[in-house]
C-alpha cells in the first residue's frame, strides 16, 4: 500500500513537472515569435562579424548616401502591415534604425562574405524555413548581397567619342540572360537601336546579364565577343535566376549612377517585349518638366496580393511576407526619370530585397512618395488575340509583351512601312 502511495506521488510529480515544462517550452517558443527583433539584430551582428577582406574585383559600390537625406514615406509605412512575417519584421527593424538615426545599412558586407550561412539563425527567424523551396531558401541567404563582381562593363557607354554630345535622353536597360543571343540581336536591329532619334534625342542601350549556372554550357567566350563587338553588354557574377532579378535591377541602378548619371529617362524591360520606340520618345518629349522629373509610368498593377500557390512563379510564403503589394508598374517594361535613380538607390538600402523585382521597385518608389502612373500604351499582359496581327493597333501602343524575335522584326518593319494606312 505504501509502495502504491509512493508510486502515485511520483507519477503526480512527474506529471506536474511535464505540464510545467511544456508551458515553459511554449513560453520560450512564444517569446521567440513575439520578440523577433532581438534575433534579427543578432543576424545583422553576425553578418558584420563575418566581414572578410574585400575582394580585388571591381564592383559598382556607390558612395554611401547620407542617412539623414533618406526618408521613407508614411504611405509605405501604412501600406505594409506590421506582423510576424520575416520580411515585414526586417522592414520594421530597418525603419526603426532609420528613425533613430542609426546607420540602417546592415547590408554593406562584401560579396564574398555576405551570404547568411548560419541556417539555424534563419530557422529561428522563419519558423518554417525548412519547408521553403531550395531556391527560396537560397534567396533568403543572399538577401544582403548587393555588390556582385563585374564581369563585363561598358564604362564609356554614355560618353561620345571626341566632341560628340554626352547627353543621353533615353537609356534602355534590358534584362537578358547569357543564352538569349537571338532576342538581343532582334532588339538591336529594331526598337533598341542606339542613335539619335527625332529632335536630336539620343538613345543608348545596355543588356543586363548574370552568369550561367555551372551545370550549363559555358557561353562566356561568346558573350565576351558579343560585348566587344556591340559594346552593350553588362554582366555581373551572380547566377541568372528569377529570384535574382531584384539584385540585377539594383546592380544596374548602381551602374547607371556611376556611368550614365545624366540620362533623362530610363526604360527598364525584358528582352521579349516589343517597344514602339518612336512613340515612346514622342511621349517623353511631350512631358511637362515637373512631370518629367518624377516619372514612373507603365502598366500599373494596383491591387495585387502575394500569390500563395506554391506552383506559381510568383509564389510568396505567408511566413515571408504578409500584406498587399503597393501599386507597381509591371516589370516587362516601364519608364522612370533619370532624376529618380539616386533617391531610388538610397531608399533601396533601407527596404530589404524582395524576390519579385517589379514589386520591389514599386515598394521603393512608394517609399519615395512616387506612385506609378498608368498608361494604356503599355500592355505587359498582351493585347486581345484578334489584334495581335493588327499593325494599326501596334502603331498606337508603346509596349507589348510578349513577342518572339521574328515577331519583333516583323512588327517593326510593319509599323514603319510607308504603305501602312491606319
Ligand atoms: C564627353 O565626354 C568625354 C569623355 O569624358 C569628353 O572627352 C568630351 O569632351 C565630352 N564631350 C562634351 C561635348 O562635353
Ligand atoms: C543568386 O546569385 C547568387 C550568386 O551567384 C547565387 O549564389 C544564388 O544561388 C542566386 N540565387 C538564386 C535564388 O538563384
Amino acid at each position: 500500500m505504501r509502495r502504491f502511495h509512493t508510486l502515485s506521488a511520483l507519477v503526480l510529480l512527474v506529471t506536474l513537472f511535464l505540464i510545467f515544462y511544456s508551458t515553459l517550452h511554449l513560453e520560450v517558443t512564444y517569446s521567440r515569435r513575439a520578440a523577433p527583433e532581438d534575433h534579427l539584430k543578432h543576424v545583422s551582428l553576425q553578418a558584420h562579424d563575418r566581414k572578410t577582406p574585400s575582394s580585388k574585383q571591381e564592383s559598382f559600390t556607390t558612395p554611401h548616401p547620407n542617412v539623414h537625406n533618406v526618408s521613407v514615406s508614411d504611405g509605405l509605412r501604412q501600406t505594409i502591415p506590421q506582423n510576424g512575417a520575416y520580411w515585414n519584421r526586417l522592414l520594421r527593424s530597418s525603419l526603426r534604425n532609420l528613425d533613430k538615426g542609426d546607420n540602417p545599412f546592415g547590408h554593406d558586407s562584401d560579396w564574398s562574405g555576405c551570404r547568411e550561412t548560419n541556417l539555424e539563425l534563419l530557422q529561428t527567424n522563419v519558423h518554417d524555413f525548412t519547408s521553403y523551396f531550395a531556391l527560396f531558401q537560397d534567396f533568403l541567404q543572399g538577401m544582403n548581397c548587393r555588390s556582385p563582381p563585374v564581369l563585363l562593363n561598358q564604362p564609356n557607354k554614355c560618353f561620345s567619342k571626341g566632341k560628340g554630345d554626352n547627353r543621353t535622353f533615353l537609356l534602355i536597360a534590358i534584362k537578358s540572360s547569357p543564352g538569349n543571343f537571338e532576342r538581343r540581336q532582334a532588339v538591336r536591329e529594331t526598337w533598341g537601336r542606339e542613335g539619335v532619334y527625332q529632335s536630336g534625342l539620343r538613345v543608348r542601350t545596355v543588356f543586363l546579364v548574370g552568369s550561367s549556372p555551372l551545370e550549363d554550357p559555358d557561353l562566356s567566350p561568346l558573350l565576351s565577343f558579343e560585348a566587344r563587338y556591340f559594346e552593350d553588354i553588362l554582366q555581373w557574377d551572380f547566377h541568372e535566376s528569377f529570384l535574382n532579378l531584384t539584385l540585377k535591377v539594383n546592380t544596374f541602378l548602381q551602374w547607371a549612377l556611376k556611368y550614365c548619371p545624366h540620362a533623362s529617362f530610363v526604360f527598364s524591360g525584358d528582352d521579349d517585349v516589343f517597344v514602339n520606340t518612336p512613340a515612346l520618345i514622342s511621349y517623353l518629349h511631350s512631358l511637362e518638366p515637373s512631370k518629367a522629373s518624377r516619372l514612373y509610368v507603365g502598366h500599373v498593377i494596383s491591387t495585387a496580393n502575394p500569390l500563395r500557390d506554391p506552383k506559381s512563379k510568383y509564389y510568396i510564403p505567408l511566413s515571408f511576407y504578409e500584406g498587399p503589394y503597393p501599386a507597381y508598374a509591371g516589370g516587362g517594361g516601364f519608364l522612370i526619370s533619370g532624376a529618380l535613380l539616386q533617391p531610388f538607390h538610397s531608399v533601396s538600402r533601407i527596404i530589404p530585397f524582395f524576390p519579385i523585382d517589379d514589386v520591389y521597385a514599386g515598394m521603393c518608389l512608394k517609399a519615395m512618395g512616387v506612385s506609378p502612373e498608368a498608361n494604356a500604351g503599355f500592355q505587359t499582359f498582351d493585347i486581345k488575340e484578334e489584334d495581335r496581327e493588327n499593325l494599326c493597333v501596334h502603331k498606337d501602343l508603346i509596349l507589348i509583351h510578349q513577342r518572339s524575335p521574328q515577331q519583333v522584326k516583323k512588327l517593326w518593319r510593319g509599323i514603319h512601312s510607308p504603305l501602312l494606312t491606319c
